[in-house]
């Protein structure tokens, strides 16, 4: 719940990017400054020797969360699946998949969870179920109450083939191919965005929606702190007045028809009753506070949508959505991005949601996505660390990039074939046999080569690793001037030139200047500030990364900078005692 501190008045004086001095008062719910960190559950680590990662597992290794400065964990699906997607095709929306454990394993993860003060966010998959769900065969057979919780319709009439039907439109599914498929049983196509096992479900249809919110509250009662709302953009498709659905033009941006980029989604996506559901599940999250007490539980929110879109998803001004709405923009920027790329992806979010809403939130990475070294470069993994925690809000942490983990090249196996399996493989413990992930030495996708290396037992032990950087970013978080972060003078952002980017923080207890060289050039910066005094050495070298030849405590003089290449530092205001 809400603190009140009373309000305070920051003015802090810069040659770029100059804030202007403004009176605060809110204090921030635990929610919007917090350290999220995903947990992939297959990966992270396996308690039972099947090489695949589980419940057990999680609860075993929760107090490293609190290690390394974590607030909540979201976890990526953990309910009864055959596995098609990887727990994204959920089969009964109530019960955990055997291959994660069961439900009392759940309820002890909550309760170690609650213990040590880690809050734990489920993923919530409403789009869609697996084909294998009861609903779904209960609505092939038209069952009573089942008909329409799924999206069915008859199709066109072949004229090439009479007696044959064609899909109701040419809508092309994310994952490539046909977005309808024919169900013989029924006699009727049925509507899936995703995986042809992945039928959409009817929100159109209120039995869906209360079915949705018994989903909802069936884990908030078993004591989670929200949920991470999957595939939003997805929910509802438009009909047109007569029941027919309308063609989507071609985007020209392909000529392959089987692929989703041949389409420009201007019906299958983002369609405004979408924004009314998640306003729905907010107000129920919000009774449910009101009913039950406790600390806010949280909707995030999977949105790969304009700003404009992702600003109705956060709310109106009297309605609300998700508390925070994933902000993907820096994973648009790659190894070649400079400091200007930085800047402009990041107003991008800024100028809209901060000035609207005060609300900010920097995801570097998920399952779906390479990692940051992959993206970026090994070389730039602090960075990237430092700058997303550099900035004011909420940070999303995808479990390995604390390490620095790579993407591994993974080939086909078994049990998984996804071009999506190199951001997913095991994550990396210690130097042993299978990286401290499982007693197995086989494991579900391959453990990556450099575990030798990149792996928490020796991050731990060695001064400047990406690991116990990643640990002081966090406790910097914490501090005063980090946690002003809802005063628009208590922070600025900017590009120096086109390689060096700043970000300053203040309070009126304490202030750092975060500077960091994206380029691979040594840069020379200053003067930093307007001010004579501040010129002069008043400030030091408070944190550093591997790049950087200085040391800790050592003084700085902001008339002139040298950054070597790559380097990040963060400097702190030296307080005259
Ligand atoms: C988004 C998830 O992040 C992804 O992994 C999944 O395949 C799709 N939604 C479908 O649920
Ligand atoms: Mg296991």
């Amino acid at each position: 719940m809400r603190e009140n501190i009373s309000s305070v008045l920051i003015c802090v004086f810069l040659f770029f990017n100059i804030s202007t001095c403004t009176a605060t008062t809110a204090a921030a719910d635990w929610w919007e400054d917090s350290s999220l960190y995903q947990i992939y559950p297959r990966s992270w680590k396996d308690s039972d020797g099947d090489g695949i990662g589980d419940l057990n597992g999680i609860t075993e290794k929760l107090e490293y969360l609190k290690e390394i400065g974590i607030t909540a964990t979201w976890l990526s699906p953990i309910f009864k699946s055959p596995m098609s997607d990887f727990g994204y095709d959920i089969s009964n929306f109530y019960e955990v998949d055997p291959i994660f454990g069961s439900l009392d394993d759940f309820d002890k993860l909550i309760k170690k969870a609650k213990k040590i003060g880690i809050k734990i966010i489920l993923d919530f998959v409403p789009n869609h179920s697996s084909d294998e769900c009861e609903w779904f065969q209960k609505s092939v057979e038209r069952k009573d109450g089942y008909d329409d919780f799924y999206v069915w319709e008859n199709g066109l009439d072949d004229p090439n083939n009479p007696g044959k039907k064609l899909p109701p439109s040419n809508w092309v599914s994310i994952f490539g191919g046909k977005m309808w498929t024919w169900n013989d049983k029924r006699q009727q196509f049925y509507l899936h965005q995703f995986q042809v096992k992945q039928p959409d479900l009817n929100y159109k249809n209120t039995k869906v929606r209360e079915e949705m919110i018994k989903v909802l509250k069936f884990w908030l009662d078993r004591g989670v702190d929200g949920f991470r709302i999957d595939a939003v953009p997805h929910i509802f498709e438009k009909v047109n007045a007569d029941g027919t659905y309308p063609d989507e033009p071609l985007s020209g941006s392909t000529s392959d028809p089987e692929k989703y980029e041949y389409l420009d989604h201007i019906y299958t996506k983002d369609q405004y009753e979408t924004v009314e559901l998640l306003y729905e599940w907010r107000s129920y999250l919000n009774k449910y506070q009101e009913e039950n007490g406790g600390e806010t539980r949280i909707l995030l929110a999977e949105a790969y949508s304009p700003i404009n879109v992702i600003d109705q998803y956060f709310g109106n001004g009297t309605h609300f959505g998700a508390h925070l709405p994933f902000n993907f923009n820096l994973m648009g920027l790659r190894g070649s991005s400079n400091a200007r790329d930085l800047e402009t992806s990041i107003k991008n979010w800024m100028d809209v949601m901060w000035n609207k809403h005060k609300t900010a939130n920097w995801v570097l990475g998920n399952h779906d996505n390479n990692r940051i070294a992959y993206n970026f470069g090994k070389e730039k993994v602090d960075l990237v660390n430092v700058i997303i925690t550099a900035l004011p809000g909420a940070t999303v942490t995808y479990y390995g990039e604390e390490i620095g983990m790579s993407n591994v090249e993974t080939q086909c196996t078994e049990i998984s074939c996804d071009s999506r399996d190199p951001e997913r493989t095991p994550f990396q413990w210690t130097d042993g046999k299978s990286a401290g992930f499982s007693s197995s030495s086989k494991t579900w996708l391959p453990i990556s080569d450099d575990y030798k290396k990149v792996n928490v037992k020796v991050q731990r032990g060695a001064d400047r690793s990406t690991l116990n950087i990643f640990k002081e970013l966090q406790k910097l978080k914490r501090s005063p001037a980090y946690k002003a972060f809802k005063d628009n003078g208590g922070w600025s952002y900017g590009a120096i030139n086109d390689q060096v980017f700043q970000v300053i923080r203040s309070s009126p207890q304490d202030e750092y200047r975060i500077l960091v060289n994206f380029g691979d050039k040594l840069e020379e910066i200053g003067p930093l500030s307007n001010s004579i005094e501040d010129n002069e050495n008043i400030m030091e070298y408070f944190l550093l990364t591997s790049h950087s030849p200085h040391r800790r405590g050592e003084k700085v003089n902001l008339k002139s900078i040298y950054m070597m290449p790559f380097e990040a530092v963060v400097l702190k205001r030296i307080i005259k005692k």
